[in-house]
C-alpha cells in the first residue's frame, strides 16, 4: 500500500502521496498541494526539492555512491571509454560491439565544423574566456543546423542533433584554444579515437609530427567519464529548464555551459588551481587559508571543497586523487600544488569546522592538477568539464522531452509593496 504524508494546516488534514524510487529514495508528491491547500512550498536553492524522476544517474551523498544507468562509476572509469559511456548515458544500455562501432563511425564522420563558424570564433578577442566563446559557438549551431530547432520534429532528427554536438564539441573546444594562442585551427584526424583526436587538435603544431601520449589519453578518458553525468546539478537543471520550453537541444546546452561556468559549479576546477597557486606564492601554508575559509566575514571559500549532495567523500574525487599521483609520476611531472592540495585536504579533514559541515574534497579539487600535468591551460579546465558533461546534459534533455514534462515555472512568495497609486513626477 502506498505510503502517505499527512499535512495538518490550521486543524485541517491533507493527505499527500509518498513516492519511492528504485533505490528506495522517497519523496512527498506535492503536485496537488496548491490546488488542495492554497499553499506552496519554498526552498531556496532547491536543497530539499526534487524536480523530476530520472532513470539516468543514481547518487547517494551519504554513502558516496554514484552510478550511471546502474553501473558503478569506478567500474566505468576503470574499464570503459568516454564514447561508450556517452552511449550508455544517452541511450540507456551499454552498446553491443556492433552498436559501438556504428556510433563511433557516426560521431567520427561528423567531427568537422562549418568553416563559417571559424569567422564567429575569430571575431572574439584572444583573451575571451573559452566558456563564453563555446556557449556562443554552440548557440550558433541553431543557425547552421536549422533542422535542430524543433525538438518535436522526429526521433531521427533529434538523434542527428545529438551525434552532431557530440562529434563537434571537441573540435569547437580545440579551435577555441587554438584561437586563444593565435595558432591556426587543427582539423580532426578521424583515424584517431575520440580522445586522441581531441588531444591532437589541441596540441599538434602544424608541420610537425604529433604523437598522442597514451598516458595523457588514458587520463583524459577517465576524467571525462567521471564528469559525464551527475543528475540534477545546477547546469543540468538549467538544460532541463530551458528545454522544458521546447527550446532546441543546442539552445539548452548553450545555457548549461553558461551555468557550469560559475565558480561554485564547474568553474571551481579553475578556481582551485588559482587558489593553490596563490597559497604556493604565499609560502604554501594551508592554516591561514583554512582560517580565511572559516571566517564568515571573509568571502574566501576553500574551492574544490564541499558539495550540495555528497556529505561524505565525492567518489569521483577519490578516483581523481589516485589518478593525479599516477599521471604525474608517469609523466615525470613535479607539481608543487599537488603537495599543497594534499596538505590542505589533510588539514581540512582534521578541522572541526569542515568536519561539522561534512565538507570533503569534490570532483574539482584534484582534477585541475591532472589537467595542468596534461598541458591543458587553466582557462580550459571548465571547458574540459563541459566536454565531459555533454552526454549528461543530452541524456537529461532527451529524457525530459521523451517524458513530455511540463514547462518549468516555479512559484514565489511576494515581499514587495502592497498596491499603491501612480504619483505624477512633479509630486514625487
Ligand atoms: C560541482 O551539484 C553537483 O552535482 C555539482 C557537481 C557536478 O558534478 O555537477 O558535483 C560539480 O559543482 C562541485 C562543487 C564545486 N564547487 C566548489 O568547490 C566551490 C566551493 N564549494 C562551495 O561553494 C559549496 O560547498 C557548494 C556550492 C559546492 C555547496 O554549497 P551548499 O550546498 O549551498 O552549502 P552551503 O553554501 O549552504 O554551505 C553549508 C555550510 C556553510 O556554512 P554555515 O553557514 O553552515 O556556517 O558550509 C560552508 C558554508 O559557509 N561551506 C564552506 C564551503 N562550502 C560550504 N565553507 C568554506 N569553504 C567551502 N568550500
Amino acid at each position: 500500500m502506498a505510503e502517505i504524508a499527512t499535512l495538518n494546516i490550521n486543524g485541517k488534514s491533507y493527505e499527500l502521496p509518498i513516492i519511492e524510487g528504485t533505490e528506495n529514495e522517497k519523496a512527498i508528491d506535492i503536485s496537488k498541494l496548491r490546488s488542495e491547500t492554497g499553499l506552496i512550498t519554498i526552498d531556496p536553492g532547491f536543497k530539499n526539492t526534487g524536480s523530476t524522476k530520472s532513470s539516468i544517474t543514481f547518487l547517494d551523498g551519504e554513502k558516496g555512491i554514484l552510478s550511471y544507468r546502474g553501473y558503478p562509476i569506478d567500474q566505468l572509469a576503470e574499464k570503459s571509454t568516454f564514447l561508450e559511456v556517452s552511449y550508455l548515458i544517452i541511450y540507456g544500455e551499454l552498446p553491443t560491439e556492433e552498436q559501438l562501432a556504428d556510433f563511433t563511425r557516426r560521431v567520427q564522420r561528423r567531427s568537422l565544423v562549418h568553416e563559417d563558424i571559424k569567422k564567429i570564433l575569430h571575431s572574439f578577442p584572444s583573451n575571451a574566456h573559452p566558456m563564453g566563446v563555446l556557449s556562443s559557438l554552440v548557440t550558433s549551431f541553431t543557425a547552421f543546423y536549422p533542422g535542430s530547432l524543433d525538438p518535436n520534429r522526429s526521433a531521427e532528427a533529434v538523434d542527428l542533433s545529438i551525434v552532431r554536438i557530440l562529434a563537434k564539441f571537441p573540435t569547437l573546444a580545440a579551435w577555441t584554444y587554438n584561437n586563444q594562442i593565435g595558432r591556426q585551427a587543427n582539423y580532426p584526424d578521424n583515424r584517431l579515437d575520440y580522445i586522441a583526436n581531441f588531444i591532437k587538435m589541441m596540441f599538434a603544431v602544424p608541420s610537425e609530427e604529433y604523437k598522442v601520449d597514451p598516458v595523457v589519453a588514458d587520463a583524459l578518458n577517465k576524467l571525462l567519464i567521471l564528469h559525464a553525468e551527475h543528475e540534477q546539478n545546477c547546469s543540468t537543471s538549467t538544460v532541463r529548464l530551458v528545454g522544458s520550453s521546447h527550446a532546441s537541444l543546442y539552445s539548452s546546452i548553450s545555457a548549461g555551459i553558461s551555468a557550469l561556468w560559475g565558480p561554485l559549479h564547474g568553474g571551481a576546477n579553475q578556481a582551485v588551481i588559482e587558489m593553490l597557486e596563490n597559497i604556493r606564492k604565499d609560502g604554501g601554508g594551508s592554516k591561514k587559508y583554512l582560517e580565511k575559509a572559516k571566517d564568515k566575514n571573509d568571502p574566501f571559500r576553500l574551492m574544490g571543497f564541499g558539495h550540495r549532495v555528497y556529505k561524505n567523500f565525492d567518489p569521483r574525487a577519490k578516483i581523481i586523487k589516485k589518478a593525479a599521483h599516477g599521471v604525474l609520476k608517469k609523466l615525470g611531472v613535479q607539481d608543487p600544488v599537488l603537495e599543497i592540495a594534499s596538505e590542505l585536504e589533510k588539514a581540512a579533514l582534521e578541522d572541526q569546522y569542515f568536519v561539522d559541515r561534512k565538507l570533503y574534497p569534490n570532483v574539482d579539487f584534484y582534477s585541475g592538477v591532472i589537467y595542468r600535468a596534461l598541458g591543458i591551460p587553466t582557462e580550459m579546465f571548465t571547458v574540459m568539464f563541459a566536454m565531459g558533461r555533454l552526454p549528461g546534459w543530452i541524456a537529461q534533455w532527451k529524457e525530459m522531452r521523451e517524458n513530455n514534462e511540463p514547462i518549468g515555472r516555479p512559484r514565489q512568495i511576494y515581499t514587495g509593496y502592497n498596491t499603491r497609486d501612480y504619483v505624477e513626477p512633479s509630486k514625487r
